[in-house]
């Protein structure tokens, strides 16, 4: 068969790799890719979010599954673009609806909905500018720090956490007053939890449903989890608290109660889920939910999933989940994540990367990159994945640092301590 991803980061070269390794693929797209992806597919020249051209090439390429990597083609509404649209009816797009989406694209929507279904999460109420006064009444009622949350997608940039209560209650005007635009015209305002954090991936038909190998990232610039909040610096899987009790507790406390509501409610969902979790006295709670993958998390997950992924998508798409068998590896993966100098502020793009092909014990996924001429250069702030199997997180996290000091950029950063709290 022939599958269509959409995407071009790190998490898009390394679903392309798992893919490309299924004896089911004949040809495997990926809109727009990078250089990395170039390299176990084809990539096309088109937007993720071009629908009206998606559909031309899909049709022109017999193309039967489409995957999509990032959350915004599917906050759009690309499921149902697909599903209206007579002559995509046969072709199957992993991805939920647009109301499905919903749970990652308006932090009140899916707070309402944890709340509907008895699913573990903050306390929170939301607020609009019309309800200024009632959410400075609120604010007094909690303790500090406080949890300011744009309802929309605000580039990851949208949660503000902050210790002092006057300073809140004018990062909150600001915030209804259009600091983040559209995004922050509802705010929610969430009681602070303390714990660790991990990502823990569902796939689900609508029906029945896989959990994934779960991991934990590395969000902060700096060593110690300190500095500005990036993409992602690196992931580790698995994670050493997420035990089988923890598990246990993960999936019947939140995936069933998640899938089974997303059924009551008839919304379309055929896709992945993400939970974001906060470890709390040992009970999972859920920090947010977002309708794809992780991203630099996949480029650890991936590596452990043993079974035929392509296998897993057709599940999903002919609703036959429950009859397929997800095998994990029981070894440690990791990525270390190589950032442009400057990054998360400003940096420049276009530098040379060097000694790729001397890499040897790691999988290199490529995140923000482009060919120039023979070169590969840098095309983004987070560039280079560098993903390592080992016996444990130790072995696996020595073999990425060392390639990651072999591998080379002017301006070349970054984090030598991933997995330093596990
Ligand atoms: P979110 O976009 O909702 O995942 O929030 C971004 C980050 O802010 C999370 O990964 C947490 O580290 C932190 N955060 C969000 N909500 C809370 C909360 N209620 N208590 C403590 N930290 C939070
Ligand atoms: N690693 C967090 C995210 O993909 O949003």
């Amino acid at each position: 068969m022939n599958i269509l991803l959409l995407g071009s980061g790190g998490r898009e070269h390394a679903l392309a790799w798992k893919i490309s390794q299924s004896p089911k693929v004949e040809q495997l797209y990926i809109a727009p890719g990078n250089a990395g992806t170039s390299s176990v597919g084809t990539n096309v020249d088109m937007s993720a979010t071009d629908f009206p051209k998606i559909k031309e090439f899909v049709l022109a390429n017999n193309v039967t599954i489409v995957l999509v990597g990032p959350e915004d083609p599917l906050v759009k509404g690309i499921s149902d673009f697909f599903k209206n649209d007579a002559a995509l009816q046969n072709i199957a797009l992993i991805g939920p609806s647009q109301l499905g989406a919903q749970l990652e694209g308006s932090k009140d929507f899916a707070k309402a909905f944890m709340m509907r279904h008895n699913i573990p999460t903050a306390a929170y109420q939301s607020f609009t500018a019309e309800t200024l006064n009632d959410a400075y009444a609120f604010l007094e009622t909690l303790q500090a720090p406080y949890v300011l949350k744009a309802d929309g997608l605000a580039a990851g940039k949208g949660v503000l956490i902050i210790s002092d209560l006057n300073e809140a209650k004018r990062e909150l005007a600001e915030m209804l007053n259009g600091m983040f635009g559209d995004a922050s015209k509802t705010v929610v305002i969430e009681e602070f939890l303390s714990g660790i954090e991990c990502s823990v991936f569902v796939m689900t038909d609508g029906k029945s449903y896989k959990i994934l190998p779960e991991a934990k990232d590395y969000k902060r610039i700096g060593e110690g989890d300190t500095g500005l909040n990036t993409g992602g610096m690196g992931a580790v899987s698995p994670v050493s608290f997420a035990d089988e009790v923890f598990m246990q507790k993960v999936e019947e406390r939140i995936v069933i109660p998640t899938v089974k509501g997303l059924r009551f409610e008839n919304i379309n969902y055929k896709g992945f889920i993400f939970l974001g979790l906060i470890k709390v006295n040992n009970e999972p709670v859920v920090i947010e939910y977002n309708v794809r993958m992780g991203d630099p998390e996949t480029e650890a997950v991936m590596l452990r999933i043993e079974s035929d992924f392509v296998d897993l998508l057709e599940g999903v798409a002919t609703e036959t989940l429950s009859e397929k068998i997800m095998v994990t590896d029981p070894r440690s993966a990791v990525t270390v994540m190589l950032v442009s100098g400057g990054y998360p502020g400003d940096y420049e793009k276009g530098k040379t990367i060097n000694n790729i092909d001397d890499v040897k014990g790691s999988i290199v996924f490529h995140a923000g990159t482009t060919n120039k001429g023979h070169k590969v250069v840098t095309n983004g702030g987070r560039v280079i994945a560098v993903s390592s199997y080992g016996k444990n997180k130790e072995e696996a996290l020595a073999m990425s640092f060392k390639n990651a000091q072999l591998i080379d950029f002017e301006g070349k950063n970054f984090r030598r301590d991933i997995g330093f709290d596990l």
